[in-house]
C-alpha cells in the first residue's frame, strides 16, 4: 500500500476534541516535533472560536518541548500519563490545570492495553527514521510505548525524521507481551539477549499519513558535574568497591541502571572512572552522555536501555560512529527496559536520585515540600524495589542550605524504607541493609545528614514518641513547615513541638 505523504497540519486534523492520543518517544529522544505544534494551532483556533478542545496524552515517559510544552502552552492537554520533566507542564499539573496521573513507567503499555486508563487510543504520532509500504516502522532514540499505542490505535501518523540517521535502524528490540493469563517469562538473560524485531509491525491501512520532518531531539543539557555531585559519586564508588572485597557483590561485578538527572549523570562519570570497579553492563531505562563516554573508553560494555536520552552533541557522535556502537546498544520498550522480573532475575545494581530522604529510609522523589509535582516517579520503583542493591543518592542540601534533603519524614513517600538499602550523600554512605528503624536513623543522621541539620535531627529522636518507628506527629513535618513560613528549614529548636 502506497504511504501518503501529508503536510503537518493535515496531520494534525485528523485528532478531534477529546481524542485520546499516544506519542512516541522516551524523554525528548524519539519524540514527535511537528504534529504536536500544528495541533497546538488548531487548539488556539478551537478556543478562539470559543470551542472545547483538550486531548488526552499517554507517552513512554517524558516528551519534548514540541509535545508537552506546546500542547500545555496552548492548553489542549485534559489528561498526561505518566513522567513529565516540563517547566510549562509542571506549573500547569501544579495549578490543576492538567489531571497527571504519575505511574510506574513499566506499567504504562499494559495499564493502556488492560483499558485501567482510557477505553480506546484514538490516534498514535510516532517518530520514525524509516517506515515501509507494508507497515514496518523503524523507531528512533527513544522506544517507550510505541509498539503499544501503534498497536492499540484506530490511526497512526508516522513522523519521518530525516535529522534521526536510519543507520540506527537495527538497534531496536521489539517485543510486546501477551496480557495474563497467557504472558510468558522474558527470555533475557543478560542485557545484550534480544527477544523481539528491530521494527514495529502495523496494519499499513491504519497509516493515514508519514509526515517529512528534519528536527533533532530536543534533549536538555546538564549541568556540569561539581564539587558536591563527584563526591556522591566518589562515595558509591568507595562503596561498590568495598562490597566487591566483602564478597556482597560478585568480583565481576553486575549490570547497573542509573536514573535520570544530573545528579545521575554525574555518579555514573565517577563510577565508571574508577578504576578498581570493573568494566560493567547496564540495564536501565535512559542511556545518559556520561555512559557514551565510557563505552569509548570501554569501561561499559554494553547498555540495554529504553532511550538514546543524550544531547544532540553526543547523538551526532553516535550516529558518526555507528559501527561501534551497534553491537553495544539496544533499545526496548519501557515495559521490557524497565520489567520487574527481568530487573530481578539479572540482579541489578539501581541507582537513582531522591529529592528528601527521611530517617527511617524513606524516599520522596518526586514532590517538593509534599504538594508540589517536580516531574514524576519515572522508572525509580520499577528498578529499586526489585534490584539486587537499591542505592538513593542525592546532595544532602538544596537551596544553597536552606532545605536539608534529610529530614524526620519524607513529605511525600515514593519508596518506602523496605526497599531502599543504601542512601549517599556528598557528606557519606548509611547501609540500611539489615538495620531496625532506630539503627538505620543513627547511620543517616551520623553518615548523611549535612554538619548543619545534624543536631536538629539528633534533638528530633529526642523528642519523638518512641515505638518501632519513633516519631513526633506534630514535629515530624516540622522542618518542611519552618521552609513554608521563613524561606529556611533551619529551625532554632523543636520546643514549638513539644507541648
Ligand atoms: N527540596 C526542594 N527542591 C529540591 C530538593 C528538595 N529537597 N532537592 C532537589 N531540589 C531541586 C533542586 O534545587 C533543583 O532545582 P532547580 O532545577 O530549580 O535548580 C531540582 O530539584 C533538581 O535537582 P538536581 O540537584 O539538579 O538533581 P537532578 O537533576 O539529578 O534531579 C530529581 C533530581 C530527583 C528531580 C530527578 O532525579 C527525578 O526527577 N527523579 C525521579 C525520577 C527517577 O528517579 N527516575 C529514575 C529512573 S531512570
Amino acid at each position: 500500500m502506497a504511504l501518503k505523504f501529508i503536510s503537518a497540519e493535515e496531520a494534525a486534523s485528523f485528532i478531534k476534541n477529546n481524542d485520546t492520543v499516544g506519542f512516541s518517544g522516551f524523554t525528548p529522544a524519539g519524540a514527535p516535533k511537528a504534529v504536536s505544534v500544528a495541533l497546538a494551532k488548531i487548539a488556539e483556533a478551537e478556543h478562539a472560536k470559543g470551542n472545547q478542545f483538550k486531548i488526552n496524552v499517554m507517552t513512554g515517559a517524558s516528551t519534548g518541548d514540541s509535545v508537552d510544552g506546546a500542547l500545555t502552552r496552548a492548553d489542549a492537554i485534559n489528561y498526561r500519563a505518566p513522567y513529565q520533566t516540563n517547566k510549562d507542564m509542571r506549573n500547569a499539573i501544579n495549578a490543576g490545570k492538567i489531571h497527571y496521573n504519575d505511574i510506574h513507567l513499566s506499567q504504562m503499555a499494559q495499564e493502556l492495553r488492560y483499558g485501567f486508563l482510557c477505553d480506546k487510543v484514538n490516534v498514535a504520532v510516532i517518530e520514525a527514521c524509516d517506515v515501509t509500504e507494508d507497515g514496518k516502522i523503524y523507531l528512533t532514540t527513544g522506544v517507550g510505548i510505541a509498539p503499544t499505542i501503534a498497536n492499540m490505535a484506530d490511526i497512526i501518523i508516522v513522523e519521518l525524521n530525516a535529522a534521526q540517521s536510519k543507520s540506527i535502524k537495527g538497534i531496536h528490540d521489539i517485543y510486546e507481551p501477551a496480557d495474563p493469563p497467557y504472558r510468558k517469562e522474558f527470555k533475557i538473560y543478560k542485557p545484550s539477549d534480544r527477544i523481539g524485531s528491530t521494527y514495529v509491525q502495523v496494519d499499513p491501512k491504519k497509516i493515514v499519513g508519514v509526515v517529512e520532518t528534519n528536527k533533532p531531539d530536543e534533549a536538555r543539557g546538564f549541568t556540569a558535574p561539581d564539587p558536591v555531585t563527584d563526591q556522591i559519586g566518589i562515595n558509591v564508588a568507595n562503596f561498590l568497591i568495598s562490597e566487591i572485597k566483602r564478597g556482597g557483590i560478585p568480583s565481576s561485578f553486575l549490570p547497573l541502571q542509573s536514573g535520570v538527572g544530573n545528579v545521575a549523570n554525574a555518579v555514573l562519570g565517577a563510577l565508571g572512572e574508577d578504576k578498581h570497579i570493573p568494566a560493567f553492563e547496564m540495564y536501565t531505562e535512559v542511556i545518559q552522555d556520561s555512559v557514551i563516554e565510557l563505552m569509548k573508553h570501554g569501561r561499559i560494555k554494553f547498555g540495554s536501555s529504553c532511550s538514546l536520552s543524550v544531547s544532540n552533541e553526543c547523538l551526532n557522535d553516535i550516529y558518526s560512529n555507528m559501527d561501534f556502537f551497534h553491537d553495544k546498544l539496544v533499545l526496548r520498550p519501557s515495559e521490557i527496559s524497565n520489567n520487574p522480573e527481568i530487573v530481578r532475575r539479572l540482579g541489578i545494581i539501581a541507582i537513582n536520585t531522591a529529592i528528601e530522604a527521611d530517617i527511617y529510609g524513606g524516599i520522596n522523589s518526586t514532590h517538593i515540600t509534599g504538594t508540589k509535582m517536580m516531574n514524576g516517579i519515572g522508572g525509580s520503583g520499577d528498578f529499586i524495589r526489585n534490584a539486587y542493591l537499591s542505592i538513593f543518592t542525592c546532595p544532602s542540601v538544596a537551596k544553597g542550605g536552606k532545605i536539608s534533603s534529610i529530614v524526620p519524614m519524607v513529605s511525600h513517600c515514593d519508596h518506602t524504607e523496605h526497599d531502599v538499602n543504601i542512601i549517599a550523600t556528598e557528606q557519606g554512605v548509611a547501609d540500611l541493609r539489615g538495620k531496625s528503624p532506630m539503627q538505620r536513623a543513627q547511620l543517616i543522621i551520623e553518615n548523611c545528614a549535612h554538619p548543619d541539620y545534624k543536631q536538629l535531627l539528633w534533638d528530633y529522636l529526642k523528642i519523638a514518641t518512641k515505638g518501632q518507628t519513633s516519631h513526633s506527629l506534630a514535629a515530624a513535618l516540622g522542618m518542611h513547615v519552618e521552609f513554608e513560613k521563613s524561606g529556611d528549614m533551619h529551625l532554632t529548636d523543636w520546643s514549638n513541638y513539644v507541648k
